[in-house]
């Protein structure tokens, strides 16, 4: 049975639900595909993703396919509870409830896991980390991973001959994370600290830590609403990429100095600590778009601080000293705890990824190692040309000659 808030909210949902639709038209082609040539039949798949309007596609595809799902939440922030009640209609089991406390969210994993699934799906592997500590007990197929972070570990267990079964990155698509991380957290972060703060981001210094797929596209997007952007970044070739983008480049301890508003998008953990606390100036906005919510090291702040309080809906007053520091959405993923996360049109690359992962696990079950593997290029070649043709663009097709010349070393300069 469901965990969720209130079935009552399933119509909501479903408004969602179909909203996110009409921006998914990749996806839609698969779902009308796999609705009749069922390659998922009779599977068990657990996911633990973030439960939007779009990740709801995603299951319905899922389903589609003939599999049985079950779904939870990857955080406790980002539940979307009408979607998640009208999920509960859809005959996929789903436990999630938006605010859950630490003790719930886990409780949530493990439900999925109790359906013993064939192939499971993570945002930040917290399904696969499971399934190598506390749930040994359970084999699978295969898993697929949604974000940088949990490919990160998983590449790290795949060296220490850790992982238990293959995984595919589908975070390592170029039509996933040149598209998904870029454009959709760009646009979502900035949009989560709009939606928080109501502040006129012309003119202010924002800071972005981090100058990845993700912070390309934060960066990008608060230069184009006028911020002027600063960059700090330990990679020396991303960092003189975003000094050539026209951005101030700067280490940690200069760029605290100056912000008016700091987005952490590393993956990494205290990018900012007690030093830089002490180096801000009054009333700094910190917010955080990296997968885990421990970017900024609000223990450390707190412990520090005289007196939290929460001022307006997403943004916590901390009293650090003679100043005050601006926490949003409690330091978790700013575009979806404060925000609706992605736009459906760039979810819908990223999951229909998801979606041909899931059938290539099992089309290619005893053919894997327990490895992690990015799908083949024709996959990502074939997503990028239904998309662009469905927003209109027009591919270049190369003559039979260009095709040879491209292919040969013999002709040089005539
Ligand atoms: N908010 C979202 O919806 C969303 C979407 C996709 C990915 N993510 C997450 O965002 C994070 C970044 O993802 P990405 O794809 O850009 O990763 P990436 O590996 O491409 O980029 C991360 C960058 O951070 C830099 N970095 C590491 N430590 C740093 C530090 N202390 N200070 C400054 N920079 C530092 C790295 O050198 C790297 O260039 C990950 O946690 C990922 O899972 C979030």
């Amino acid at each position: 049975m469901s965990s969720i808030k209130d079935s009552k909210l399933a119509e909501l949902g479903l408004e969602e639900v179909s909203w996110a639709h009409r921006q998914m038209q990749v996806l839609t082609e698969i779902k009308e595909e796999f609705s009749i040539s069922k390659p998922l039949d009779g599977l068990n798949i657990g996911a633990c993703m973030h439960v939007t309007k779009e990740t709801a596609n995603l299951m319905l595809t899922l389903k589609a396919a003939g599999a049985n799902v079950a779904l939870c939440a990857s955080n406790p922030l980002s539940t979307n509870d009408a979607v998640a009640a009208f999920l509960a209609e859809q005959d996929i089991e789903v436990h999630a409830i938006r605010g859950v406390s630490n003790d719930e969210f886990f409780q949530h994993l493990n439900r999925v896991l109790d359906t013993n699934p064939d192939i499971t799906m993570d945002d930040g592997a917290d399904l696969v980390t499971l399934l190598h500590t506390d749930r040994m007990d359970i084999s699978i197929l295969g898993s697929m991973e949604e974000t940088t972070t949990g490919v990160i570990r998983l590449k790290s267990m795949e060296k220490n001959n850790k992982l238990r079964f293959p995984v595919v990155a589908v975070n390592d698509s170029d039509t996933k994370h040149l598209f998904d991380n870029r454009f959709g957290t760009g646009q979502s972060s900035m949009d989560g600290v709009v939606r928080a703060t109501d502040l006129l981001i012309a003119g202010l210094n924002v800071v972005v830590f981090g100058f990845g797929d993700c912070g390309k596209g934060v960066a990008e997007r608060a230069y184009g609403m006028g911020a002027k952007v600063t960059v700090v970044e330990p990679d020396s070739v991303r960092a003189l990429e975003a000094m050539m983008h026209g951005y101030e480049v700067k280490n940690s301890l200069s760029a605290a100095k100056i912000a008016d508003v700091i987005i952490t998008v590393t993956g990494n953990r205290h990018v900012l600590d007690k030093t830089h606390f002490d180096a801000m100036k009054d009333g700094v906005v910190l917010a955080n778009a990296g997968h885990f919510d421990v970017e900024i090291n609000l223990v450390e702040l707190r412990k520090n601080s005289k007196n939290v309080k929460r001022i307006r809906e997403h943004v916590d007053s901390y009293q650090y000293g003679d100043k005050e520091i601006l926490i949003l959405g409690e330091g978790r993923l700013v575009n979806l705890t404060v925000a609706t996360g992605h736009p459906a049109s760039v979810m819908d690359m990223s999951f229909a990824n998801q979606a041909l992962a899931a059938e290539w696990i099992k089309n290619n079950n005893g053919k894997l190692e327990n490895k992690v593997y990015t799908l083949p290029k024709a996959v990502d070649q074939k997503i990028a040309a239904t998309k662009l043709k469905l927003m209109g663009g027009e591919l270049e097709v190369l003559t039979s000659d260009q095709v040879t010349y491209l292919d040969s070393w013999e002709f040089g300069t005539s």
